[in-house]
């Protein structure tokens, strides 16, 4: 086996058009926006940063094609061609026949949860996300956690890490009956696990157990090509597959599903919910006239409508994912050759640090996770997220387990290998002064999405007086 220093640059198959320049903040510099953000890395400002790996979500460099189609906007308020390009592309790559834009994907959510959700619902999940789970409570349901076990074993190599745990899945249906689960949904891939896919053979085993129930599946599918792409990879029988008969072999066994366009979509806005069912289908439209805006728009201009039709196709190509997951395997390479402890195995959006083996000496009311992006940011301008305790309080799953990381985010077609290995090396001093490393406390905690907006003071120093 290769050393992983040795890891070869990944060659971008695609060269470079437009450029932007990158920020250069000076340390003094990047402390005062440490201080003027109370440590909460949300309230930066982008000239504050020098690599931004704070999501892979809306920030995707579009392609030329993209830029193009932008100019094909037909702007009619009903009955836009764009929608009609964008449906057409839609419906061949799930088989849904109702597709309904939207302007992102929490806005497919509300849409979704909004229909479906009562107060007492419950709704299983291999793991939610952080507004598929605020949706569900915002609507009186409980969101439950059912990955299996490896999924909270950040050092287990293990192909589908992010598959749900179908025993505890049907004991959880047996439990609670038809009545109070209106819908199951499978994240692919798990965000909030590392990014782990999830196998074909595992949504077929819960699509069997749902249906059995007449329970309709629904899939969060922001990043079904990039899941597509390991089911290719690690899949017995499917190595030969196209990204598309995969996809297509996923949501055959799926009632609908929601998509922020934002990730697999190559776009900066836009998103959508899909259905079989008819009578749901007329919900959900009239929910979306009233969140989002007239069907054939969904909070959208229709230029966006046609980026979003190209960009859903282009984001399957072989070529384009082949090199999206070596950067992935470069960045982790390279980190894990300075020792740093990462999530394993490297998953299709991001590297995820394993928080609790970076910062041992932290306890987890020391906020490390939040302590290690401030960190990262403080070495050398770089900006990460916490996906921990601080994003989900101490929901953990049915079992009680919980996860702990730091994720770097790569957004798609936008950094070269150079910038990349600059993000390691500024990573991998940070671990080397990983004991002198101090904790953080809470100066204001909000009680929803608490990561967006708290303030935090660094354990020990006084509270600072910016505004
Ligand atoms: N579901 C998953 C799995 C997500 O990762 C996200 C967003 C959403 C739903 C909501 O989509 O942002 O378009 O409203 N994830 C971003 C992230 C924000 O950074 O992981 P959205």
């Amino acid at each position: 086996m290769s050393c992983p220093s040795e890891t070869p640059a990944p060659f971008e198959p695609y060269r470079v058009k437009a450029v932007e320049r990158l920020p250069n903040p000076t340390a003094p510099e990047r402390e005062a926006a440490l201080d003027r953000a109370h440590y909460n890395l949300f309230q930066l400002r982008s000239d504050e940063i020098r690599i931004d790996l704070l999501t892979d979500s809306g920030t995707s460099a579009m392609s030329d094609r993209q830029w193009a189609a932008m100019m094909l906007g037909d702007e009619s308020y009903a009955g836009s061609r764009n929608f009609a390009h964008f449906e057409a592309v839609v419906r061949e790559l799930t088989g849904f026949p109702h597709i309904l834009p939207t302007h992102q994907g929490r806005a497919a959510e509300n849409l979704l949860f909004s229909t479906l959700c009562r107060p007492g619902s419950v709704i299983p999940n291999n793991m939610h996300f952080d507004t598929t789970q605020a949706h569900i409570l915002h609507n009186g349901g409980r969101p439950v956690n059912v990955a299996a076990a490896a999924a909270y074993d950040p050092d287990l190599e293990a192909p589908f890490k992010g598959d749900v745990d179908v025993p505890s899945l049907t004991r959880l249906l047996d439990r609670e009956g038809r009545e109070k689960v209106p819908l199951v949904m499978v994240t692919i891939t798990n965000n909030t696990g590392g990014g782990q896919p999830v196998s074909l053979a595992n949504v077929r085993e819960v699509s069997k157990v749902v249906h059995a129930r007449d329970i309709p599946l629904y899939l969060d599918m922001c990043r079904w090509a990039e899941n597509a792409f390991f089911v290719r990879e690690r899949e017995p029988g499917m190595h030969d597959w196209s990204i598309p008969r995969i996809g297509r072999a996923f949501f055959d066994l799926a009632d609908g599903a929601t998509m922020s366009a934002k990730k697999d979509g190559l776009v900066n806005i836009g998103g959508f919910v899909a259905t079989r069912d008819p009578h749901v289908a007329e919900r959900l439209n009239e929910a979306q006239i009233l969140f989002e805006g007239f069907t054939t728009y969904g909070g959208l201009a229709r230029r966006d409508l046609e980026a979003m039709a190209i960009g859903l196709q282009e984001a399957t190509e072989l070529e384009y994912l082949e090199h999206r997951i070596a950067q992935m395997r470069y960045l982790a390479g390279r980190l894990q050759a300075a020792g740093v402890p990462i999530f394993r195995p490297v998953g299709g959006h991001a590297v995820y640090l394993d928080v609790r083996r970076f910062l041992p000496h932290l306890s987890e009311e020391e906020l490390p996770g939040q302590a290690l992006v401030v960190e990262i940011y403080r070495e050398g301008g770089i900006r990460t997220v916490e996906v921990g305790s601080l994003m989900f309080g101490k929901e953990g799953n049915e079992n009680g387990r919980s996860l702990e990381l730091v994720r770097l985010a790569v957004p798609r077609r936008v950094y070269s290998a150079a910038q990349l290995a600059f993000v390691a090396e500024t990573v991998g001093r940070v671990y080397a002064r990983r004991n002198a490393i101090r904790g953080l406390r809470f100066t204001h905690r909000p009680e929803r999405l608490p990561h967006f907006t708290a303030r935090f003071a660094p354990l020990g120093e006084r509270v600072s007086t910016a505004p």
